[in-house]
């Protein structure tokens, strides 16, 4: 294959037909609404910054729980009314909830066109179809999709920090997970197109990529290109541009990876392992190919192998069968890893699952908040105790932005993904600045410049 590589900025042109994009959920969705934007530009499509100006409104969804796919069931009843307002403004409705529902979406009045996430390439004659009146659908999914030719217009407002799809789809079927169904199997991408793609964002200022996959640790290509290879060939593009990567999957977090993790400075020192439970019962329900053992085996391995690293995670409170005691398993495994974020959600059913067929949704409402209430509040704790380990120590920062709370600070990130707030000086976004850290909350460490 030949690769067409292209530097796509954003078109900000009234003149030309405005499009609205907005975004649910994952990293992956943010890439692809700006795949999407680099498909339309070229079909004579601006993207704008308010939805009233907008003659398209494509809405990039999610999935992934019952509640993400309600937050957009209740927009698109908005939007409704604005078209109601607005004669020829156009919905389309992208992503997982598109492939999921299909032409239920169309049932509703809002709906013109439902694209799911393999037929972006597609965009344009969807759109253009619609003048001859009817509703327009594509959900098929690919094998081979992965626009590795189609650099994505960049809609981040700092252009120091980018996403790159290494890979699409997924193919662990977890019992509880919608993503396999919505997103296809995994197919990995073109390693040259990628380099090319960070190499490029590197010449155009951005200082760090974020190499993203449902399940990074298994990309392959041709059976001879390993994660771990390519991420060493991210990372010697320059000692300048920070490569970070989400999400593992424990099961093929292999030890390479983690030595080229430590060969490499501008690898970040920080490793996104969601767990989901601590309990071996849930695990094996869940379909998790490993057991808490195993997992805490791996944990070991970041520990000796990168020290310095933190660990983050993902958790279900409240899955099919989940007693007190399994719960308690959960809570005891995020003491033993210590770790310094988490994201942790209550089990959310997802029709035609694994889990849906074969476990039965039995933990009541208030038992599954109540738990995961319990796990916020120990990772609470936990966060505070990893902060107030980096307590005088001397962080490197990545400037992403000023401070929420004052002009005269700015805000970045360490290389372990803290957030760490400090006093501008002379610096700005896109610097590398060093910082000693003198105090911190639970989300943020604050420091002065050394
Ligand atoms: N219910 C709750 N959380 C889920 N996740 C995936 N599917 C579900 C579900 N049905 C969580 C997992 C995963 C993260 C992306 O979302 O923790 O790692
Ligand atoms: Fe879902 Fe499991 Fe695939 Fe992650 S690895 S996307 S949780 S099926």
């Amino acid at each position: 294959m030949t690769i067409k590589f292209h530097s796509v900025k954003p078109i900000l042109d009234n003149n030309l037909k405005q499009v609205y994009i907005e975004t649910y959920g994952c990293q992956m969705n943010v890439n692809d609404s700006e795949v999407v934007l680099s498909v339309l530009q070229p079909c004579g499509y601006s993207i704008c910054d308010k939805i009233q100006d907008a003659s398209l409104i494509l809405v990039n969804t999610c999935s992934i729980r019952d509640n993400a796919e309600q937050k957009v069931w209740a927009r698109i009843k908005q939007l409704g009314y604005l078209k109601r307002k607005k004669k020829g403004l156009k919905i389309g409705i992208l992503g997982c909830m598109a492939e999921r529902l299909k032409e239920k979406l169309l049932e509703n009045g809002a709906v013109d066109i439902v694209a799911g996430p393999d037929s972006y390439r597609e965009l344009p004659s969807l759109i253009e179809a619609l003048s001859g009146g009817d509703k327009q659908i594509n959900t098929m999914l690919s094998q081979e999709e992965t626009y590795a030719d189609i650099s994505p217009v960049r809609m981040d407002k700092n252009g120091v920090s980018a996403y790159i799809a290494i890979m699409r789809g997924c193919n662990n079927f977890c019992s509880y997970c919608v993503v396999p169904y919505v997103r296809g199997r995994e197919r990995s991408r073109n390693p040259q197109s990628i380099i090319n793609e960070a190499r490029e964002l590197f010449e155009n200022g951005y200082k760090e990529v974020t190499l993203l996959g449902q399940n990074v640790n298994s990309y392959l290509w041709e059976r001879e290109v390993t994660f771990a290879k390519l991420l060493e060939m991210v990372a010697k593009i320059s000692p300048q541009l920070r490569v970070r990567f989400s999400t593992s999957h424990p099961k093929d977090m292999d030890d390479s990876v983690l030595h080229t993790i430590a060969a490499f400075e501008n690898i970040c020192r920080h490793v996104h392992l969601p767990i989901q439970s601590g309990s071996n019962d849930v695990l094996k329900r869940m379909n998790r190919k490993y057991t808490r053992e195993e997992y805490l085996a791996k944990v070991k391995k970041i520990k000796d192998i990168i020290p310095e690293s933190t660990i983050s995670t993902d958790m279900i409170a409240g899955f099919s069968g989940e007693t007190e005691a399994d719960h308690l398993e959960t809570l005891s495994v995020m003491r033993e890893v210590g770790y310094y974020t988490a994201f942790m959600f209550q089990y959310s059913e997802r029709p035609d699952t694994k889990a849906a067929e074969m476990y039965p949704d039995d933990v009541p409402h208030e038992i599954k908040n109540r738990r995961l209430n319990e796990i916020i509040a120990l990772q609470n704790e936990l966060s505070h105790i990893s902060n107030m380990q980096d307590m005088d120590k001397i962080v490197e920062v990545l400037v992403e932005g000023t401070s929420k709370r004052s002009t005269a600070e700015l805000v970045g990130r360490t290389s372990q993904n803290k957030i760490c707030v400090f006093p501008a000086g002379e610096h700005k976004v896109g610097d590398y600045v060093k910082v000693k850290v003198t105090s911190y909350t639970s989300a943020t460490l604050k420091g002065i410049l050394v």
